[in-house]
């Protein structure tokens, strides 16, 4: 492995999901986020991974969970981040997906952070987990405008650990 990446689209509130869910509908990101990881492999927790509902295609998944007999077909599972890192290691490039928990656990590995700020205050119950903006450089940005396919304004952002 020669980084490890984290990706994730987050509200001006740090609001990350609602009820097991994303709560927008940002077309562009699922885009971004699908052109990305593939190939790679994607590091998630087990509510995200039910959140999905399916292994993603062209990607390996790591679920982490706490469960010692969590068995995933086509997928790969791991009891700790430590692990699921592990488990990535011919990658060069593995990507963390979340959710907060995952997130919160991975920031101390993290190299580099694709974020999709998306520009709207929303009501959720789960948030980015907090992150000290001092240790990162904003390498890459782009603005895009709300449309049919995209419920709000957002911006494309890539940050390189400092
Ligand atoms: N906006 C975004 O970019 C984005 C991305 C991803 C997810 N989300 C949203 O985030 C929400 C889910 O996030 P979440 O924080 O609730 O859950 P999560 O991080 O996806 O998964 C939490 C689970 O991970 C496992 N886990 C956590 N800490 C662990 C540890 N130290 N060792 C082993 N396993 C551990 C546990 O699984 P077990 O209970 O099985 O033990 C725990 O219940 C959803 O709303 C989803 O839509 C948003």
């Amino acid at each position: 492995m020669k980084k490890l990446a984290m990706i994730v689209a987050a509200a001006k509130n740090e609001v990350i999901g609602v009820n097991g869910d994303l709560p927008w509908q940002i077309s562009a990101d699922l885009k971004r986020f699908k052109r990305l990881t593939m190939g790679h492999h994607i590091i998630m927790g087990r509510k995200t991974y039910d959140s999905i509902g399916r292994l993603l295609p062209g990607r390996t998944t790591v679920i982490i969970t706490r469960q010692a007999d969590f068995v995933c077909e086509g997928g790969l599972v791991a009891n700790s981040i430590e692990e699921a890192i592990e488990l990535c290691a011919k990658d060069d490039l593995p990507f963390i997906t979340g959710g907060a928990e995952i997130y919160r656990l991975a920031l101390p590995f993290v190299n580099e952070i694709h974020l999709t700020r998306v520009h709207t205050e929303v009501d959720g119950d789960t948030k980015l987990p907090e992150i000290d903006w001092d240790d990162w450089t904003l390498v890459e940005e782009q603005h895009f405008q709300q449309d049919e396919k995209n419920s709000f304004d957002y911006s494309f952002q890539t940050f390189a650990r400092s």
